[in-house]
């Protein structure tokens, strides 16, 4: 007999209408829509189409309505400020209300753009909830990007409003967003009419008379405003990630197959039920940070943990359980990179056995690939399933995943476990053709996507197009490798494009190449992904110098770094480059960066049929080897 989750994937992919029209009936709405899926408009798809309802009213009025307005809503849990701070549902609604009408008060309006740019406080959350009570649309922005990258994404959204913070907290080092805000600010042609700031007592930001007001002020004077109903198929809120260009993807979210999704995959997938503690240790600024942070725990009457900290040194690797025990967080989410800083500093998890976790049910992780070492030492110290699932900005929620809801099956070490209902995956070679058990090919989904993924970038159909849709006709493309094995488990090996994942953080190094392509200096450049121990990958680069350089090669690499630090930011954590007499390439000139790549995690590799001079590979192997890779490390990033 089958399983539910075999039943529920099988109505998902059979019938879609049906299966998530049943599961909507749970939301509420101002208006059903006249159809659950308009597919029209192919490679469009609009969701709940007609439907009208409030994301705002779904995550926090609702719960108010039904009796839940006391039970807690979010903890703010700061290890770096020492502050814990607790909302209930009647005080988040409130909270929220209030910041709705101040932004209103400014002229926000449904479909104005918001720009969010703060560190991890609960007034980026209530922020992000009063855009959407407006029907305003949000894009946050992570706090780790610099004033370029942070201007570039206010170039595209064009917000009325930006909402940011005097400062954050980095371990002990205070970030001033302020002044990267300015300089962004300066940078744009078009600017936001206010800037309303929250003044943290660490710092005190620097007014602009006329454009900037402070947010306490700004709530006194406001008053509280209503949910606006929105369509189901009305924007939610813009996230910018990484393409394959310095130029970030708007990925777009709709209200309506959003709410759906993400309220139905709290008990899917990770078992959570109404007043469950639940805890996504990201960042507001990621997309776990949006789904599983702020909405999907919302919309289903959960508390949310917010935490402002490390998982190491804030103050020590027991942090995470003492936040488990404190607070009775029942399911975890995290990236396998928090669990290697842990394991690094107390290797036999000496931290843990100080807490009681026994209220800890699951931990899930996702971002990047989990190394079987990390899932094994989280497994057997923590006693609770590990979960590995496997999902991106793009899609909003997880394409595969063990449904601990829905049936939990055996974990397989190095697999995502299988795909969730919604997702028609498929593991096909370059025509499409699809590739049988075991074999590696690329990660595709048969169109219609499930509601809850980018509907398409923002205003910028044709990109969605090109991106996603051209490379295999009929399917989304997932941009990840990967295969299948025989009882339909699936492995994620890795990206087929130039996004590398740092800690968890996806970044383009075709983006890192532009900014060192830039320095007076350079000739040409690569930049490539190696292992790293701590952060799973970390970014390498090699430079060639233009001809008659004489200064200094040390003084060339150390401006270099300086350089993408300043144009992307400390979240590329690009701090090694070398220089090189020349790049290998193919006899047509391409760089051969996954032959280097393999160079430098000190692997085997094939020379290349189509290589131009293969004494070019040896002189790389050199350059590799005295900054520290090749036969200089020994294995996986050590
Ligand atoms: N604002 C400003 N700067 C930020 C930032 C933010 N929100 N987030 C990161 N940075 C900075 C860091 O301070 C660091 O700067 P540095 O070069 O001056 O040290 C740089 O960006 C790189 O950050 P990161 O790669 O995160 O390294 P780290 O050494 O600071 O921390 C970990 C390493 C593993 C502890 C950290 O990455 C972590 O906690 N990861 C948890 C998983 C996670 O949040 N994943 C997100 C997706 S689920
Ligand atoms: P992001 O859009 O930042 O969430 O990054 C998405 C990318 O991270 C995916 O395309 C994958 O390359 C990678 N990723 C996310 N989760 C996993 C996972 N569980 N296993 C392997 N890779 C993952």
């Amino acid at each position: 007999m089958a399983n539910q989750y075999e039943e529920a994937y099988k109505r998902s992919i059979e019938d879609r209408e049906g299966f998530w029209g049943e599961i909507a009936e749970d939301c509420h709405w101002y208006k059903k829509w006249d159809r659950v899926l308009d597919d029209s408009d192919e490679p469009f798809y609009h969701w709940f189409q007609g439907a009208e309802l409030n994301t705002c009213h779904n995550a926090l009025d609702c719960h108010v309505e039904n009796g839940r307005g006391d039970q807690l809503a979010l903890i703010h849990d700061s290890p770096v400020t020492n502050t814990i701070k607790k909302y209930t549902y009647m005080e988040l609604t409130d909270e929220v209300a209030r910041f709705a009408g101040a932004l209103a008060a400014q002229g926000v309006v449904k479909g104005d753009r918001v720009l969010i740019y703060m560190p991890m406080i609960p007034e980026a959350v209530i922020a992000m909830l009063a855009c959407a009570r407006l029907g305003a649309v949000h894009s946050v922005v992570f706090g780790g990007f610099a004033p370029k990258e942070l201007a570039t994404r206010i170039t595209d959204a064009k917000p009325k409003v930006i909402v940011s913070a005097s400062c954050g907290i980095e371990f002990s080092r205070i970030v001033s967003y302020k002044p990267m805000l300015d300089e962004a600010i300066d940078m744009v042609d078009t600017k936001p009419q206010h800037c309303i700031i929250l003044q943290r007592p660490q710092e005190t930001a620097g007014m602009m008379a006329g454009r900037d007001l402070d947010w306490s002020e700004a709530m006194t004077s406001a008053k509280p405003h209503d949910c606006v109903p929105v369509l189901a198929t009305d924007p939610l809120y813009i996230l910018y990630t990484s393409g394959t260009t310095a130029q970030p993807k708007g990925v777009v979210r709709d209200n309506g197959g959003h709410l759906v999704s993400l309220k139905w995959s709290m008990k899917a997938i990770y078992n959570v039920d109404p007043g469950d503690v639940y805890w996504a240790a990201s960042d507001v600024g990621w997309v776990v940070g949006h789904s599983y942070i702020v909405y999907a725990p919302l919309f289903q009457g959960c508390t949310t943990v917010l935490f402002e900290g490390k998982p190491v040194r804030t103050p020590d690797a027991g942090v995470f359980w003492r936040v488990i025990s404190e607070h009775k967080v029942k399911c975890m989410f995290t990236a396998p990179t928090a669990f290697r800083a842990i394991k690094r500093e107390d290797p036999k998890a000496e931290f843990m056995k100080k807490y009681d976790l026994s209220c800890f049910k699951a931990l899930f992780l996702a971002g990047e690939r989990s190394d079987p070492d990390t899932l094994n030492w989280a497994e057997s110290n923590l006693g609770v399933p590990v979960i590995d699932h496997w999902w991106q900005t793009e899609t909003g929620w997880a394409i595969t995943a063990n449904c601990m809801g829905l049936h939990h099956f055996p974990v397989k070490y190095g697999s995502t476990t299988k795909p969730a209902p919604g997702w028609d995956l498929k593991v096909v070679d370059a025509e499409c053709n699809p590739l049988p058990a075991g074999e590696i090919g690329a990660l595709v989904v048969k169109l219609p996507l499930p509601p809850g993924s980018l509907p398409t970038l923002w205003r910028n159909d044709e990109a969605y197009k090109t991106a996603y849709m051209e490379e295999f006709p009929g399917y989304y493309k997932t941009a990840d490798a990967g295969y299948m094995d025989e009882e339909s488990y699936v492995y994620v090996m890795s990206r087929t494009d130039d996004i590398i994942n740092v800690a968890g953080h996806r970044l383009s190094t075709g983006a890192m190449e532009e900014v060192l392509a830039d320095h007076p200096d350079v000739a040409e450049c690569a930049v490539f992904g190696v292992e790293d121990s701590l952060k799973g990958q970390i970014p390498i680069g090699l430079v060639v110098l233009n001809a008659g350089v004489d200064r200094g090669k040390d003084e060339i690499v150390k401006e270099a770094i300086q350089m993408v630090r300043e144009r992307i930011g400390p979240v590329a954590a690009f701090k090694t480059a070398t220089v090189v007499k020349r790049l290998p390439k193919t006899r047509s000139g391409k760089i051969l960066r996954g032959t280097m790549q393999k160079i430098a995690d000190n692997k085997e590799y094939k020379v290349p049929a189509t290589i131009d001079d293969p004494a070019t590979l040896e002189e790389i192997d050199e350059a590799l080897i005295s900054i520290g890779y090749s036969r200089a490390r020994d294995k996986w990033g050590s």
